[in-house]
C-alpha cells in the first residue's frame, strides 16, 4: 500500500527546495545586516508556553494545536508560532538581563497548525521571524518594520500593503474589551458558538469572526480607536510620522486586530496582490506585545516582531516571475563524462579537484551514449562539461566545453586547476548581470566589445587602460 504524506503538509524537493534555501538564506542575511543573531528554539515546547503566551482565547490555542502527552504525561505542543517559544528561550538563559536591550534576535523554522488546508494555508509550514525585546521605544517598532520591509524589497516584491493599526495599551484595551461586552451581551444568542465562548475568554476576537452571519453585528461594534489613552495615540502617531518621513507606505486598517492574544499597542500585517492579481492575504504580520515576557517569569519589559510565511512568500515569488518554473535544483558549474569504463575513476579524482578548488561537480555513473551525457549535463545546469576518454587520459589532459557557447577547449593537466579557476571567475564576472545568460540582453555596455574590456558588477569596466576602451563605463568613472 502506497503511503502519502500527512493532509497540510507538502514535501519540497529540486529547484523549489533551493528557492527556500535562498529565500531563507536572503532572509537570515539581511537581519544579520540589521545586527539581530539567530536562536533556534526546540519545536516541542510544554503546552503551557503557548496556552499562557499566545492565549487561551486565540484559535490557534483552542482549535489549532498539535498537543499530545509524552511517554511521562508531559502535555507537549508542536510550536504553532515562535514568538513564545523565543521569550521563553530569552527569560530561561536570562538573555534580557543586560544592560544592551533589546536584545535582537531572528529564527527559521517550520510550525503546525491543525487548519483546513487550503491554497496557502498549511498544517506545517515554515516561518522566518524577528523579536527585538527589552526597549519600548518606538524607534524599535521603526526598525522591525523596516527589516520586514527591506527583506520584500529586496525580493523585488513591488506590491505590498503595509496594513496597520493601533491596539492600544492596557488601560485602552480593558476598556474596549468592556465596551465590547456590553454591546454584544445581548446580541450573544444570534451569533456563532465560536463567539460565544470568545465573549468570555477575549471580546476582541469576536472582531475576526469569519461567519458571514455575525458581519453585520461586528459592524456595528464599537471601535477601538474610541477608546485608546491619549499617551497610546501619540505612540502611534510617532510611529506613523518615522514611516512617513522614510517614504514607507501603509494603510491605516483599524480592523486589524491580529489572531493572537498577546498583542498590544502596534500591529501590522503585509498583505500582496500579485502582479496576475492574485490576492494572497498577509504573508507576514506581527506588532508589540507588553506582558509576554513577565508571562514567563521575566521582567516588565515589551518586545516586537514579526513572521512572514515563507511558503505565502515562494508562491508569490513564483506567481510574480521572480522563481522561474524550471528553477535548477542547485547551481552546478561542471558535470564530468567519463567516456569508457577505465575513465570512470579519473572522472571521479577530477570531480573531487574541481569540488577542492570550490565549484560544484557532478560525475555521470552510467556507461550511457555521449550525447545521453551531454543531455543530462544540461538538465543538472551545469556551465561546463569535463569529457575524459582514453585518449585524454593517456596524453594527461581533458576536455572542457562550455555548454551556453559550446566553446570545447583541451587543457593539460598541469594547466587544469587554474584553468578551471580562470573559467569559472570569466564565467561570474562576464557582464555582472548574473541574472541572465550572457546573451547581451543586458544594456550594461559590456557585451559590445572583447574580454579583456569586460565590465564588473557595478557597471564599472575593469579593462587597464580607458582610452582604448570605448566603452560607457569610463564616462561614468570620470
Ligand atoms: P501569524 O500572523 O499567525 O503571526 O503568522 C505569520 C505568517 O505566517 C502569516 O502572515 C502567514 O503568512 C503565515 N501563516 C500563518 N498560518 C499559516 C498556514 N496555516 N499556512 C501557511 N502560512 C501560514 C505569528 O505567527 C506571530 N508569531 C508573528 C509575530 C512575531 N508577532 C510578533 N512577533
Amino acid at each position: 500500500m502506497e503511503i502519502n504524506n500527512v493532509k497540510g503538509t507538502h514535501d519540497i524537493f529540486a529547484g523549489e527546495a533551493s528557492a527556500y534555501s535562498q529565500v531563507e538564506a536572503m532572509m537570515k542575511n539581511i537581519a544579520e545586516l540589521f545586527a539581530f543573531m539567530e536562536v533556534r528554539p526546540p519545536v516541542i515546547e510544554h503546552s503551557e508556553v503557548f496556552v499562557r503566551g499566545v492565549g487561551e482565547g486565540s484559535d490557534v490555542v483552542r482549535k489549532e494545536m498539535y498537543t499530545f502527552l509524552d511517554k511521562g504525561n508531559r502535555s507537549l505542543t508542536l510550536r504553532p508560532e515562535f514568538t513564545a517559544g523565543i521569550i521563553r528561550l530569552m527569560v530561561q538563559n536570562k538573555l534580557l538581563v543586560t544592560n544592551e536591550l533589546p536584545l535582537k534576535v531572528y529564527y527559521c523554522g517550520p510550525v503546525f497548525r491543525y487548519e483546513r488546508p487550503q491554497l496557502g494555508r498549511y498544517r506545517q509550514f515554515n516561518q522566518f521571524g524577528v523579536e527585538a525585546v527589552g526597549n519600548d521605544s518606538p524607534f524599535v517598532d521603526l526598525e522591525v518594520i523596516l527589516l520586514a520591509y527591506t527583506i520584500l524589497d529586496t525580493l523585488g516584491l513591488e506590491n505590498v500593503t503595509i496594513k496597520i493599526n493601533n491596539l492600544g495599551d492596557e488601560e485602552s484595551r480593558l476598556a474596549y474589551k468592556e465596551a465590547l461586552r456590553e454591546y454584544f451581551k445581548g446580541l450573544l444568542p444570534k451569533m456563532c458558538p465560536d463567539c460565544q465562548s470568545r465573549y468570555e475568554l477575549n471580546p476582541l476576537r469576536i472582531l475576526d469572526c469569519k461567519v458571514p452571519a455575525d458581519h453585520a453585528l461586528v459592524k456595528s461594534a464599537p471601535k477601538l480607536k474610541d477608546y485608546l489613552s491619549e499617551e497610546s495615540k501619540k505612540r502611534f502617531a510617532t510611529i506613523i510620522g518615522y514611516l512617513d518621513t522614510l517614504g514607507v507606505h501603509y494603510e491605516i486598517d483599524d480592523t486589524l486586530v491580529r489572531g493572537l492574544d498577546y498583542y498590544s499597542e502596534t500591529v501590522f500585517e503585509f498583505h500582496y496582490v500579485s502582479a496576475k492579481g492574485n490576492d494572497y492575504g498577509a504573508v507576514g504580520g506581527g506588532g508589540r506585545y507588553d506582558k509576554l515576557v513577565k508571562e514567563f517569569g521575566g521582567p516588565d519589559m515589551s518586545g516586537v516582531g514579526f513572521s512572514f510565511g515563507i511558503e505565502r512568500i515562494i508562491s508569490v515569488l513564483k506567481d510574480d516571475g521572480h522563481i522561474p518554473a524550471d528553477m535548477p535544483a542547485f547551481n552546478l558549474s561542471f558535470y564530468v563524462i567519463p567516456v569508457g569504463d577505465k575513465a570512470h575513476l579519473t572522472a571521479h579524482a577530477v570531480a573531487t579537484n574541481i569540488r577542492l578548488l570550490g565549484y560544484s561537480s557532478d560525475v555521470c555513473f552510467d556507461d550511457v551514449k555521449l550525447t545521453t551525457m551531454f543531455k543530462r549535463a544540461e538538465k543538472k545546469g551545469a556551465k561546463f562539461a569535463v569529457i575524459i576518454g582514453e585518449d585524454e587520459m593517456n596524453n594527461n589532459k581533458v576536455i572542457i566545453k562550455n555548454l551556453e557557447t559550446k566553446e570545447q577547449i583541451e587543457v593539460a593537466q598541469e594547466d587544469f586547476e587554474n584553468k578551471i579557476i580562470d573559467l569559472m571567475s570569466e564565467h561570474d564576472h562576464n557582464c555582472g548581470c548574473h541574472e541572465h545568460a550572457h546573451d547581451g540582453d543586458c544594456d550594461c555596455g559590456c557585451h559590445d566589445h572583447d574580454k579583456e574590456t569586460k565590465c564588473c558588477c557595478s557597471g564599472d569596466c575593469d579593462c587597464e587602460d580607458g582610452e582604448e576602451c570605448d566603452c560607457e563605463c569610463h564616462e561614468e568613472k570620470k
